[in-house]
């Protein structure tokens, strides 16, 4: 598989001339003013099957050439879209089955996108039609650079086809055997032993909705109809253009699909990136990004991603939609760059001036000049990117993971107990992220079942699912001289949610932790747990463990509670590795504190050997370092060395980085 597809960073986005069919000179326009934006790329097609075939069979193509002529004409690259995110409405009208029924049991009406049944024949056979007629068309098209498959993968259907397919999907899951499947989804409870999988729907209000491995297996079942409606998707384009790389825009931590698991299937994994930069926590909302885009970089072990879509301004859907000051949209793409992205993408190139989408920011506005703050600022981006080809492809090499699991994130999310609110396993694993990012120690973000044997130090947050196979990875890792960081909430429940017997963390992650938890505290939301550890203390929320050791030493005890004096951080050697159990979940200062010493231990240095001002960070890809300020003051570094601005070829020991600055540096 290829790590790159183009000399340069893509510098593109969705672009929609279908919605200006009527007024075609600004077809011209957007070619002019693409070119002076040093725009390179553009994803068209995205939601045009209304206009491709008006009529059932009868598909009008040609304005669709004379747009794929003219951005060849003008050297862009062409990502072509297939159109399944939205249909046309005499679909619906002729065949009501291809609409999605929700939870509730009602099919919806036509209306909106993403509407649609994923087992359907009618609409598999219509999707694949329509992409075979694409590929037909235009698989030696000079300018067709890329597929981009669908929009947005989401949401579930509920109909009889798809409560049909659930109960195939739960047959081979569970070997045909309807008492394999009582026993692993605890029949004995409520007295929910099934004698035929023909009684088992999907999960409901108005139905089950207190089976937890139920909720688990219809979210597998969700994730494998995605991926098989996918499969169908590029059947005919895998046929006619096998040398062009295939994706589908993903959505950071959307968790209604298991994104680890699609991306298996993509040549090339791209996802949409919509940080709240108007966040007063610029910071925070930098590292969440971060993380973001590091658990897309990881999906293919380093792999470089598209990032498939970002504003170049606002967005319109939150509930106040706040213009990000100048500078911010460049930081950003510079962020994405230096966290593994070669490509720089919006939603959208020009506004349209009607639907439900017409104030999103764009980089043409409205008023269709280019005189304006947000086309400068885009201009002035493409001219940086153009200077980043020694970017493309590259890769960074970390030696720390966090373990982040999509599937883990439904179990921890979904179980009934303990706190029920508040749960979000994503936060939860970027807060341990965010002690490397700090650092400018690059760190991957993983799932569980992938090989960790290559890491110095793993941080698994909440590892309350185990798969098949996890323990024994781990304690490898750890008996190979490797440092595993676990917290509360570990080794509780088996991939049914099923728990384990004999203590947690289960079966032989007690020996590699060196304790056992025999119970586990819920903290109320105003409530903090107090530990004393090295010569501070410590608040914890959430969750407190209460550890038994069996072998491991204590390094932190809780100071508040009925087990005031417990363990609250232990660390246990095992094999030539080191475990530590930290039976809190602690906030960033703890993390911090812990993280630094283990880090320096392992030698896992900082991308630069430069102490940084707070919140200004670095990370290198490749030959490249990126120094990026996330503060909306200036910040002053010195280096301690010699290195060259990448992009003026300066000689540098100590700069000055403004407000939402960044230099890239060789
Ligand atoms: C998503 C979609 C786009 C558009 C943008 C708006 O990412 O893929 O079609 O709706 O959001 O932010
Ligand atoms: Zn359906």
């Amino acid at each position: 598989m290829k790590d790159s597809y183009y000399e340069h960073i893509i510098h593109g986005g969705d672009y929609n001339p279908d919605q200006w069919i009527n007024t075609k000179e600004i077809w011209d326009e957007d070619m002019r003013l693409m070119d002076l934006a040093h725009i390179n790329s553009a994803t068209v097609g995205i939601f045009s099957w209304s206009l491709l075939e008006p009529e059932e069979g009868v598909y009008s193509f040609s304005w669709l050439d004379e747009i794929m002529d003219k951005l060849d004409r003008h050297g862009k690259k062409v990502i072509l879209s297939t159109p399944s995110g939205a249909r046309p409405p005499w679909m619906a009208e002729k065949y009501p089955e291809v609409l999605r029924v929700s939870e509730n049991g009602i099919r919806n009406e036509y209306g909106v996108r993403h509407n649609h049944c994923l087992a359907s024949p009618v609409y598999r056979k219509k999707v694949s039609e329509i992409n075979r007629a694409l590929a037909e068309r235009y698989k030696d098209h000079p300018a067709l650079f890329m597929w981009h498959i669908s929009n947005e993968y989401s949401g579930e259907c509920h109909c009889e086809l798809c409560q049909q397919a659930f109960r195939e999907w739960l047959k081979k899951e569970y070997d045909n055997d309807i008492e394999k499947l009582n026993f692993k989804w605890w029949g004995g409870f409520w007295s929910h032993r099934y004698s035929s999988f023909s009684q088992i729907s999907s999960p409901k209000d108005r139905g089950e909705n207190h089976v937890p491995a139920l909720k688990l297996a219809w979210k597998r079942f969700v994730t494998d109809s995605h991926i098989s409606f996918y499969e169908n998707e590029i059947a005919p384009i895998r046929e006619l253009t096998p040398e062009i790389p295939v994706t589908t825009n993903l959505m950071r931590f959307y968790n209604g699909i298991d994104y680890q698991k699609l991306s298996e299937h993509l040549d090339i994994v791209s996802w949409d990136n919509y940080p709240e930069w108007t966040h007063p926590d610029f910071l925070g909302i930098a590292c969440e990004t971060a993380f973001a885009h590091d658990i897309f970089r990881s999906m293919k072990n380093g792999k470089p991603f598209y990032m498939m879509e970002s504003t170049p301004s606002l967005i319109n859907w939150r509930p106040v939609n706040k213009l990000p000051a100048s500078g911010i949209t460049e930081l950003a793409a510079i962020q994405a760059v230096a966290h593994g992205a070669d490509s720089v993408q919006y939603f959208q190139w020009r506004k349209g001036r009607g639907g439900h989408e017409k104030f999103h920011g764009a980089v043409v506005d409205h008023c269709g000049k280019e005189d304006t703050r947000v086309f400068r600022d885009t201009e002035k981006l493409g001219r940086v990117l153009s200077q980043l080809d020694r970017a493309v492809g590259s890769r960074t090499k970390a030696r720390a993971a966090v373990i982040c699991d999509w599937e883990n994130s439904w179990a921890v999310e979904g179980y009934c107990g303990y706190r029920r609110d508040g749960r979000d396993y994503f936060k939860v694993c970027e807060r341990w992220y965010r002690a490397f990012w700090e650092r400018g120690i690059p760190a991957d973000v993983v799932p569980m079942d992938r090989d960790i044997s290559g890491y110095d130090i793993v941080v698994a947050p909440y590892l309350y699912m185990l798969k098949d196979g996890t323990v024994q990875r781990l304690s490898s890792f750890v008996q190979n001289g490797g440092t595993l960081i676990a917290t509360c909430l570990t080794g509780i429940a088996d991939r049914d949610d099923l728990c384990y017997l004999g203590g947690f963390p289960a079966e032989e992650l007690k020996d590699v932790f060196g304790v056992w938890c025999e119970e586990t505290d819920s903290l109320y939301d105003d409530e903090l747990s107090r530990i004393a550890y090295g010569e501070k203390e410590y608040k914890g929320t959430e969750l407190c463990d209460i550890l038994h050791l069996i072998g491991g030493e204590t390094l932190g005890s809780f100071l508040s509670g009925f087990y005031k004096g417990s363990p609250a951080v232990t660390k246990n050697s095992y094999g030539k590795g080191e475990a530590y159990y930290v039976a809190f979940c602690p906030g960033d200062d703890f993390i911090s504190d812990f993280i630094s010493p283990l880090a320096d231990k392992k030698g896992l240095l900082p991308d630069i050997n430069a102490s940084l001002p707070k919140g200004v960070i670095a990370r290198k890809r490749g030959e490249l370092i990126y120094l990026m300020n996330f503060t909306s003051q200036s910040k002053t570094v010195d280096f301690g060395e010699t290195y060259t601005d990448h992009l003026t070829k300066s000689v540098l020991t100590s700069a000055v980085l403004p407000e939402y600055g960044y230099l890239i540096l060789e």
